[in-house]
């Protein structure tokens, strides 16, 4: 049974053209599925749908088995997290610990409980001693820690990410990265960081309000003429293989990672 399933999802917003066009997906529970696709290609669309936030025109949304309807939205929402592309979508209390107490409280935990699940979160995102800041103050970066520490309070079994990595420093990036491997619940990112698809991804999406094409990683982050013609670009690692392996110089499997990269130098060396 899959974790999540679209079939034939389509969405427009009123006065506007099609913002997704009968989109098929699933999502195995434990997987890690990227979406990538061009600026306006619908990704934070369909994170929105899967988390029953838009009601799709046409077309079903399964979660663990279960149609999603709007009576039972509220219900299969709580097992999951989304993370919007915007934090100032999401964070709307006065204090960073209200804020990041308000999921936990809502799935009805009591107050100490709830203390304990937002002292954890925010040790973990690296913002221990950031309770009584106001969201609205911090820097984007902080702002989309605190974002993220609001849905790892509330321990959800899904996860859906908008651009998680964005604007993070390299360290917040990275930490982030290797929480989210750590977590081992099901996750959907949207992003256009392909560094970070490489690295987390077990299966992708190119999406432009259509999906182009579904495949494992390496199908999909090391078919250059495909990444083209949706606007992207291979992981800049596989570019520069890709580029030496075109002139003849490197034969072998194209690295999408730089660790993959030096393990492969260190096997030749
Ligand atoms: N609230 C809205 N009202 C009208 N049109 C919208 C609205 N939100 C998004 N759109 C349109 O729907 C399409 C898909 O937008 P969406 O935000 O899902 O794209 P995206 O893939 O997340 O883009 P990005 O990479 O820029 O985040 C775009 O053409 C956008 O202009
Ligand atoms: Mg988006």
């Amino acid at each position: 049974m899959s974790a999540l399933r679209l079939s034939g999802a389509s969405y427009s917003y009123e006065g506007s053209s099609v913002a997704l066009d009968r989109v098929d997906m699933s999502v195995a529970e434990g997987e890690c599925v990227a979406i990538i696709g061009p600026n306006g290609a619908g990704k934070s669309t369909l994170l929105k749908i899967m988390a029953g936030l838009l009601e799709p025109a046409s077309g079903t949304v399964e979660i663990a088995g279960k149609p999603l309807t709007k009576n039972n939205a509220g219900e299969l929402r709580r097992d999951i997290g989304i993370l919007f592309q915007d934090p100032d979508d999401q964070l709307f209390m006065p204090s960073v610990r209200e804020d990041v107490a308000f999921g936990p409280l809502n799935q009805g935990l009591g107050p100490e409980e709830a203390k304990m699940r937002v002292a954890e979160a925010l040790k973990i995102v690296g913002l221990a001693g950031f309770e009584e800041r106001v969201p609205h103050h911090l820097s984007y970066g902080e702002k989309k820690r605190v974002a993220i520490a609001g849905i790892l309070a509330m321990r959800p079994k899904m996860l859906l990410l908008d651009e998680p990595t964005a604007n993070l420093d390299p360290r917040g990036r990275a930490e982030l990265m290797e929480l989210i491997q750590k977590l081992k619940c099901t996750v959907v990112m949207a992003t256009h960081d392909m560094a970070a698809v490489a690295a987390m991804a077990d299966r992708i999406y190119v999406l432009d309000r259509k999906v182009l094409a579904a495949g494992s990683k390496r199908d999909i982050l090391t078919d250059g003429k495909l990444l083209g013609s949706a606007g992207l670009e291979m992981p800049a690692i596989a570019k520069y293989f890709s580029g030496l392996q075109a002139a003849g110089k490197f034969t072998g499997e194209i690295p999408m990672t730089v660790e993959e990269a030096v393990a492969g130098e260190r096997k030749n060396a």
